[in-house]
């Protein structure tokens, strides 16, 4: 560890890393999530506040108490008006200004190049590579996220660009890493290559497939943020990075594991739905309706129920009324869970969140592998505004865009009641068979309104 820190301030570094891996720990389990966002939340406090003692961060202290008061005061603003639903979209942002704050550190060590050896430059220039292109791509992921740049370039143009300008960039890395002197144009052009390289890599993915490349790029910036703390001689900062890099990683492999693709697919051939794919919609004269009494009773008289919430519980809010709709028929002695696709909604982990903030025990809740072989056992499955989840096309279909994704079998069980309120089709735009076999039944209407009539009709039963 670096003489010319204060004990203190080492001191202080030590208890942030110990904080942020608590932290991380504890987000493993839904039941302490809560306290380790709040623990390593607390440890970047510490962090932040510890740079005031740090004898190189003596002067500009208005200055970059200005800085933190503006850009603390706009995201706690920010946050506290985002729903649930576009929290990718909010992780984006956020990741993409991470990655140029590394990026402006690496930068400003190679502007001072004659203060630093080969190793600190050569570290710098790889902080400044990754902290820009986790950036340009983040950024970019942002904006295809909130509907812009919904088309997607002509592949053959794009590879072309793509390989020249990772070529180029890593030359200008070699030349700014062995280099004594300071090259502020060669910094310059190194600096707008990374990021066409970064936006170049996010033009050919999908907005489906954008949560997972977001996922990467937030690992991405924690490998920068790593690199220049390596360069500032910061523990806090590296341990913080690689934990970020490490468990960035791990999600994004999950992510993609979950969709049953690689992430070279995702990122070089484009899932091609949503944004290209011809939007069909639900043909509402060739369902079959059910209204909430016969529901009521299917479900009331039922040995086994499972719920299956997706994207339109979220946006209804139902969860509270599918908690008690399910503790209504667990009193009747139903046997009732709920089954989660590891990609229902619009985040990771969205349905847990829902679920337990309203209360539901985390042993009714059961993971798309355990669930799957028991469905021709379930006597009624209620799918609660999911769609591309419980698609069998995914499974049967080798020309939707969904297929290979793993989905929710719950055509296999003896009947369906999926709650929707029109002819919307789900996040990737393709009709779903499920809602024309002859096991399902569609009950119309607000999925909060639909279960809160289910309600009200079991408990009106005798
Ligand atoms: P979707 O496929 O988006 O389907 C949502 C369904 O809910 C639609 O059928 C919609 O039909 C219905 N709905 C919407 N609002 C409703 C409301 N208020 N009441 C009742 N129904 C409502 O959702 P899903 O099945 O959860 O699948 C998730 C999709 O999002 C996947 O394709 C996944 O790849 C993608 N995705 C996931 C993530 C992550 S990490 N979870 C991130 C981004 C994208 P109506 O409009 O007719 O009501």
């Amino acid at each position: 560890m670096n003489d010319t820190v204060p004990l203190a301030l080492q001191l202080a570094w030590f208890v942030t890393t110990l904080l942020f891996i608590v932290g991380l720990r504890r987000l493993s389990s839904p039941n302490n999530a809560r306290s380790g966002i709040w623990l390593a939340g607390l440890g970047m406090l510490i962090a932040i506040a510890s740079m005031y003692f740090h004898p190189e961060l003596r002067q500009n202290q208005v200055l970059i108490l200005a800085a933190m008061s503006i850009g603390g005061g706009i995201a706690l603003l920010h946050a506290q008006r985002i729903d649930m639903t576009r929290i990718p979209q909010m992780i984006a942002l956020y990741n993409s200004l991470g990655g140029i704050a590394a990026g402006a550190i690496a930068m400003l060590v190679l502007l001072n190049v004659s203060e630093h050896g080969v190793l600190v430059k050569s570290l710098a220039v790889l902080g400044g590579l990754i902290g820009c292109i986790a950036f340009s791509g983040s950024l970019f992921a942002y904006l295809r996220l909130r509907g812009y740049f919904s088309r997607r370039s002509g592949f053959a143009q794009r590879q072309v660009a793509y390989i020249a300008s990772g070529a180029l960039v890593m030359l200008l890395g070699l030349i700014l890493a062995a280099s004594s002197t300071a090259h502020p144009v060669l910094l310059l052009l190194f600096v707008g290559l990374a990021i066409c390289f970064g936006i170049l890599m996010t033009l050919p993915t999908s907005a489906a497939d954008m949560p997972v490349l977001i996922s990467l790029y937030n690992a991405l910036t924690g490998l920068a943020v790593a690199f220049d703390g390596f360069v500032l001689e910061n523990p806090a900062m590296v341990v913080a990075g690689t934990i970020v890099f490490a468990a960035g990683s791990l999600l994004t492999r999950l992510m993609a594991r979950s969709v049953n693709r690689r992430l070279s697919e995702i990122m070089y051939s484009g899932f091609g739905i949503t944004d290209e794919a011809e939007a069909t919609s639900t043909d509402k004269d060739h369902v079959n309706t059910i209204d909430s009494r016969d529901a009521a009773v299917d479900m009331a008289y039922a040995g086994r129920v499972v719920i299956v919430p997706g994207y339109g519980m979220a946006t209804a809010q139902a969860q509270h009324k599918l908690r008690e709709l399910t503790q209504l028929l667990d009193e009747r002695g139903v046997q009732t869970s709920f089954a989660i696709h590891p990609v229902a909604g619009r985040m990771p982990g969205h349905m847990n969140v829902l679920l337990a903030e309203a209360g539901v025990p985390y042993e009714k809740i059961q993971d798309l592998s355990d669930i799957n072989a028991e469905f021709s056992q379930v006597d009624v499955v209620l799918v609660v505004g999911a769609n591309d989840i419980v698609n069998p096309a995914a499974r049967d279909d080798a020309d939707s865009p969904l297929f290979g994704m793993p989905v929710l079998d719950v055509d296999s069980a003896k009947r369906v009641i999926v709650l929707k309120r029109g002819d919307g089709t789900g996040y990737a735009g393709v009709e779903n068979p499920l809602l024309f076999a002859p096991v399902t039944r569609v009950l119309f209407g607000d999925a909060r309104d639909s279960v809160q009539d289910l309600i009200l009709a079991i408990k009106g039963l005798e």
